[in-house]
């Protein structure tokens, strides 16, 4: 992969607040913005600016990740959560419980040689990097309201993707959505980088974000691109995905209501 550190760009910063979120939504997913432009704008890493976006959405109970959780068929709340970079660096964790801030386990794997832990595994990994065991409220609200997201590209022209999310309502302990599977509830390398939002399964089969990044590769425009790719989609499953790529700002574009904003 090209290096591409170094580089002088224009930081710019997008978040996503799930797809099928009302506009009621909207002032959790502008102040994940703001957390991560602060840091962007004070000469921060792309890194950091997506997991502060992230932490604040998981930490806000309106939306479907971290606190806001979704409860599976057990009681349980066990949480997915993905990191990928320009550079080709990748982390994420699944079905992870007792952690309110999984995305910050998830970055932690960037580099090493485990990309993915999963339950029990990833929650040990959690203990030993000093993650703190804390129980997690959940939230039992009907499916459709899916997963918190963020794209950054940063002064060197690093670009991460950050995404996490509490699932469906109801699903079976052990089930893995999207988030956590490189190239289908996320992707990034050094044109594009993309977080998916909505039904995990129908996104898994597709491979979304690795299929939209790919169409970049054509000369198409990023509009272009996410068009194409809610339209993959029959308007009965919703979806939603963000995007930025190596120079303007984010675009976000979903087939139902998705709070975004970008700067
Ligand atoms: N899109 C998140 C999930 O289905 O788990």
């Amino acid at each position: 992969m090209k290096d591409i550190v170094g580089t002088i760009s224009s930081p710019a910063i997008i978040c996503h607040g799930g797809a099928g979120h009302s506009a009621k939504d909207q002032p959790g997913v502008d102040a994940a913005v703001e957390a991560g432009w602060d840091i962007l704008q004070s000469g921060g890493t792309a890194l950091d600016a997506t997991l502060a976006s992230v932490v604040m959405m998981e930490n806000d109970p309106a939306l479907n990740a971290g606190t806001g959780g979704r409860i599976r068929s057990d009681g349980s709340v066990q949480l997915d959560a993905a990191v990928m970079t320009s550079n080709g660096q990748f982390g994420a964790i699944t079905c992870i419980q007792q952690t309110k801030n999984p995305i910050l386990v998830a970055a932690k794997l960037l580099g090493e040689n485990v990309n993915i832990l999963a339950g029990t595994g990833a929650r040990e990994f959690a203990d030993k990097i000093g993650v703190a065991r804390e129980d997690v409220v959940g939230s039992s609200k009907p499916t459709g309201n899916d997963t918190v997201g963020a794209v950054a590209r940063d002064e060197t022209g690093l670009i991460v993707v950050a995404s996490s999310t509490g699932g469906c309502t109801g699903m079976p302990v052990g089930r893995i959505g999207d988030v956590p599977l490189i190239g289908a509830g996320l992707w990034c390398d050094e044109r594009i980088g993309i977080a998916a939002t909505g039904i995990g399964e129908q996104i898994t089969l597709k491979m979304s974000s690795v299929r939209i990044a790919d169409r970049t590769a054509e000369g198409y425009d990023i509009e272009n691109v996410l068009n194409w790719g809610v339209n993959q989609y029959p308007s009965d499953v919703e979806v939603g995905f963000i995007a930025l790529a190596t120079e303007g700002v984010g675009l976000g574009l979903a087939n139902t209501k998705m709070p975004w904003s970008s700067k």
